[in-house]
């Protein structure tokens, strides 16, 4: 009897090591899990409804990534890096003190592209990496190509 009770004591030991053990190596993949899944649903990187009719960005999608890479932290306020507020629309066409940063129409030509494919230095974000996604410089690209419209 005595022995019985031992064996069973030991059993139900045994099963709440695995218990236990079990949890903690499926925590791992679970929260991994669980991060992936909160990345994907960052509305940021998702396409946007514009993007997937095939229509040009509009400024709120542009607006989006600069706000996502933090841009007016500096390019904002009163005293702007460079001169140049990414605040708004207007602010933005008006670029920086050394003059346009955006050339509607022809995003090739438009320093703050090259800035953000590194093709002019000091890359931006200036405390990146990371940089941007191909994706989200291609929002802006087709926004400028697209008149760089409010
Ligand atoms: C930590 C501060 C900081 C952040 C964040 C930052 N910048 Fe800048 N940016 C600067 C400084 C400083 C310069 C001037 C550097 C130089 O050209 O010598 C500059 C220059 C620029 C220029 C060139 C202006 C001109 O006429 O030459 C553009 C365009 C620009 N930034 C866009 C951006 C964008 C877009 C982002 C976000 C993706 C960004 N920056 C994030 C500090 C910053």
């Amino acid at each position: 009897m005595r022995r019985l009770s031992i064996a069973m004591v030991f059993a139900a030991g045994l099963s709440i090591v695995a218990g236990v053990l079990t949890a903690t190596l499926m925590e791992g993949p679970y929260l991994a899990a669980q991060e992936a899944s909160a990345q994907t649903a960052n509305p940021a990187d998702a396409a946007t409804p514009a993007q997937e009719a095939g229509k040009a960005p509009t400024y709120a999608d542009v607006a989006a990534v600069i706000s996502k890479y933090h841009c007016t932290v500096c390019h904002g306020g009163t005293e702007p890096r460079a001169g140049l507020s990414l605040d708004d629309q207007k602010s933005m066409l008006k670029g920086s003190k050394r003059g346009p940063v955006i050339v509607p129409g022809n995003p090739a030509n438009s320093e703050i592209i090259l800035r953000l494919k590194g093709q002019s230095e000091p890359r931006m974000p200036f405390t990146g990496p990371p940089w941007l996604s191909d994706d989200e410089v291609s929002t802006i690209e087709r926004w400028i190509a697209a008149g760089a419209r409010e």
